[in-house]
C-alpha cells in the first residue's frame, strides 16, 4: 500500500514522524513522504525532520506563504500533479492546517481514498481559519482518525457515519514517548541559564492574538507582566516576529523576566516544557503536551478545540486581562496534576497501522 503522509506546518511533523516509523516496519507499507512548504523556515521545518528522525521528503511542493486562498490553492494544484504522477493507495493528512484540506480535496477528487489524523476536533468557532480547516477536511476524509470520544461525538453530529470513523489516540504523545530520552538530555534549560530555577515557557501565533496590533500589544504586555513573576522563555514564531516589527511593538519583546529566543527545535523545546512551572499558550499542541504531563497551562484563547485538556487535564483559557491573576492561583496552587487520558500512550500509530492492515478504506 504506497501510503502518501503530507506535512505542512510546525506540528504536522510531530504527528507524522511516529506513523511513518510505524509504517517503515510493515512489509505491506510503503509510505512516502510529501512536504509541501507551507513552512519554509529552518527553524519550524529542517530542524523538526531531522530531530524527528525523517529523511528528506520524497515530494517537496514549496508553496510558501500566502493568503489563505493562494495557499490552499497552490497546495492543490501541485498535489494534483503528484497525484498523477504518482498515484498512492492512500493520502494521509494531519491536523488542520491550510494543505491539510488542499490536498484531502486533491485526492478525494482524482478519487484516491484519504484518511485524516486528529480528526473530529472542533473549537465550535469558524473565525478560526483552522476550524474550516477541520470541518471540511473530516467530511472528505474515508476514514477519520480520532483522539477522544468527544471527537467522535462531534463527527457523528456532523453526519459521519460511524464506519468511517476509528478512535486510535493521540499521535502528540506518541513523538513524545518516541523521543523522550533525547528530549530529556537537550540541555535547553542549561543553555539558558534556568538550571535549579522556577521559570515559565511562552508561545503564541493564532491570528486572534498576533494579527491585530492591539490584540498583539495587549498579549505582549501580558507576558511581560508573567515575566516579572518569574522567567519566561518565549521562542518567538515568525508569523508573531513579523507583526511585532510592523506594529512597532518589538519593544515589548524586552521586558525584563522575558527569554526570547527564535522559534526552537521539538526535542530542544519540549526539554523546556518537561521541566517548566507553568506554560502560556495558544497552540494547540501544547494544551495537549501540558495536559499529558501535568504541567500548569494557561491558554490565550477564547475556546479550545481540546476541551479534554480542560476538563481533565491542566489547561485553563485566559484572556489577556486574565492571565495573571490565573498564574498568580496557579503558582498559589502548587503540585502537578498528572491526567490519565485513554489512548494517550505512545501507541496510536500503531493502532493506525493496524487500521489499515486490511487495506485501504473504500470510497466515501
Ligand atoms: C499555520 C497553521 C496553524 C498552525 C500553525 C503552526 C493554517 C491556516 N495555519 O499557522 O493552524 O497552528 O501553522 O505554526 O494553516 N512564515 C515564515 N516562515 C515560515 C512560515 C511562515 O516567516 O516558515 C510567516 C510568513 O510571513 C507567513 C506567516 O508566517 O505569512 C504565517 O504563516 P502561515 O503558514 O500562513 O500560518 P501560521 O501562522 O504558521
Amino acid at each position: 500500500m504506497r501510503i502518501h503522509l503530507v506535512m505542512a506546518a510546525r506540528p504536522d511533523f510531530m504527528k507524522v514522524a511516529p506513523l511513518w516509523h510505524e509504517l517503515c516496519l510493515h512489509a505491506w507499507a510503503e509510505p512516502v513522504l510529501v512536504h509541501t512548504g507551507q513552512h519554509y523556515d529552518p527553524s519550524l521545518s529542517d530542524a523538526l525532520l531531522t530531530d524527528l528522525g525523517l529523511p528528506r521528503p520524497e515530494h517537496m511542493l514549496g508553496i510558501g506563504s500566502g493568503t489563505h486562498a493562494e495557499q490552499t490553492g497552490g497546495v492543490m494544484i501541485a498535489y494534483e500533479r503528484v497525484l498523477s504522477a504518482d498515484r498512492p493507495d492512500l493520502t494521509v493528512v494531519v491536523g488542520d492546517v491550510n494543505s491539510s484540506v488542499a490536498c484531502a480535496l486533491a485526492a478525494a477528487k482524482v478519487l484516491v481514498p484519504v484518511a485524516h489524523l486528529e480528526a473530529g476536533l472542533r473549537s465550535g468557532d469558524r473565525t478560526m481559519p483552522d476550524e474550516i480547516n477541520r470541518v471540511v477536511t473530516d467530511a472528505l476524509a474515508d476514514l477519520c482518525w480520532t483522539p477522544s470520544a468527544n471527537a467522535d461525538e462531534n463527527l457523528a453530529r456532523e453526519g459521519i457515519p460511524p464506519e468511517r470513523i476509528r478512535r486510535v489516540g493521540n499521535i502528540m504523545i506518541d513523538s513524545l514517548e518516541m523521543l523522550r530520552p533525547r528530549i530529556e538530555q537537550a540541555g535547553t534549560v542549561g543553555r539558558f541559564a534556568l538550571e535549579g530555577r522556577e521559570f515559565g515557557v511562552a508561545t503564541l501565533h493564532r491570528p486572534s492574538n498576533v494579527d491585530a496590533p492591539e490584540a498583539l500589544e495587549a498579549v505582549l504586555k501580558a507576558l511581560g507582566r508573567v515575566a516579572g513573576r518569574m522567567p519566561l522563555v518565549f521562542p518567538v514564531h515568525p508569523r508573531t516576529r513579523k507583526n511585532a516589527r510592523a506594529f512597532g511593538l518589538e519593544k515589548l519583546l524586552s521586558a525584563p523576566g522575558l527569554v526570547v529566543s527564535e522559534p526552537l527545535p521539538y526535542v530542544a523545546f519540549m526539554n523546556l516544557v518537561l521541566s517548566a512551572r507553568f506554560a502560556v499558550t495558544d497552540s494547540g499542541g501544547l494544551q495537549e503536551e501540558t495536559t499529558y504531563l501535568g504541567v500548569p497551562c494557561l491558554t490565550l484563547r477564547r475556546n479550545t478545540e481540546r476541551p479534554i485538556t480542560v476538563e481533565l487535564g491542566t489547561n485553563r483559557l485566559v484572556t489577556a486581562d486574565t492571565l495573571v491573576e490565573a498564574l498568580d492561583e496557579n503558582l498559589a496552587a502548587g503540585a502537578r496534576v498528572h491526567a490519565s487520558i485513554p489512548l494517550w500512550d505512545g501507541k496510536t500509530a500503531a493502532r493506525i497501522a493496524e487500521s489499515l492492515r486490511g487495506g485501504p478504506p473504500g470510497g466515501a
